[in-house]
């Protein structure tokens, strides 16, 4: 398969932190579907905000289909098609939920923004009922996915999520989460940091687990929902757990 990302040895931070980030290395195919799971203050956002131009890395590749874009400001990265779609903030909550698509698509010709919005309230029918609303009036879930949809506004050839079901009921997480997995059917190649990590790895299929700074372990996320280290480490397992796990594992 194609490959459509490759990170190579990522160093990178904030400000005197700048080795967050302590060397990472992965690859993405074209058109698949990767979860990043792990502890809190991992680097997993961090992550995401280097590929997305948003962190200027201190060392190392990022390339999309084999195009450098490390060190390229965050709207040359837009344009060569990769889309962000942040934890917070991730949409205009006084626009109306149309309104909210347009400023997705402002990089588009005029004449695509009108069709891709039809294609959008197509496959989320949510947000046709609520076009004309604030995006403030809707509810945590369906504010995801009209912010999932703002960035599918440019068809990216991939999508970098940040924690898409934080803060959602369990029903909303898993309505969000097979919106999620009709995107990813549509085609788009997705990154998905997310702390569900067992919802996350059954929709996806590859895994990264990604522990201070360091890719832990990868493999396909079957293997890894089911491997017995990674669930105690870090599927549920308490902050004390996670910390013995990386003792263990640096003895
Ligand atoms: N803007 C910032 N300035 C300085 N340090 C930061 C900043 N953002 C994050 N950090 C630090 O970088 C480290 C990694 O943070 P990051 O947000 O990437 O972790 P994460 O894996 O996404 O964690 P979480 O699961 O809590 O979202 C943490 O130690 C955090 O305190
Ligand atoms: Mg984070």
């Amino acid at each position: 398969m194609r490959e459509l990302l490759r990170v190579e040895g990522l160093v990178g931070g904030y400000g005197a932190a700048d080795e967050i980030l302590k060397g990472i290395t992965l690859s993405l195919p074209e058109g698949r579907m990767a979860a990043i799971v792990g502890p809190n203050g991992a680097g997993k956002s961090t992550l995401l905000k280097a590929i997305a131009g948003i962190l200027k890395p201190k060392a190392g590749a990022i390339a999309l289909a084999g195009v450098p874009l490390a060190g390229l400001p965050p709207r040359a990265i837009a344009a060569r098609g990769v889309a962000f779609v942040p934890q917070e903030a991730n949409v205009f909550p006084s626009l109306s939920v149309r309104e909210n698509l347009e400023m997705g698509g402002y990089l588009e010709p005029r004449g695509r923004v009108a069709a891709r919005i039809e294609a959008l309230f197509a496959r989320f029918p949510v947000l046709a009922e609520k076009r004309r609303r604030a995006a403030r009036t809707l509810s945590g879930g369906q504010r995801q996915i009209l912010a999932m949809a703002m960035a599918l506004m440019v068809e990216p050839r991939l999508l970098l999520l940040d924690e898409p079901s934080a803060g959602l009921s369990p029903k909303a997480a898993e309505f969000l989460f097979d919106s999620i997995a009709a995107i990813h059917r549509d085609g788009t190649a997705i990154l998905m940091v997310e702390q569900n990590a067992l919802e996350a790895l059954a929709i996806a299929e590859d895994g990264i687990v990604l522990v201070d700074g360091r890719v832990a372990r990868t493999g396909r996320a079957a293997a890894l929902a089911a491997d017995p280290d990674v669930r105690r480490l870090f599927l549920g397992g308490a902050a004390a757990e996670i910390n013995q796990g990386e003792e263990k594992e640096t003895t």
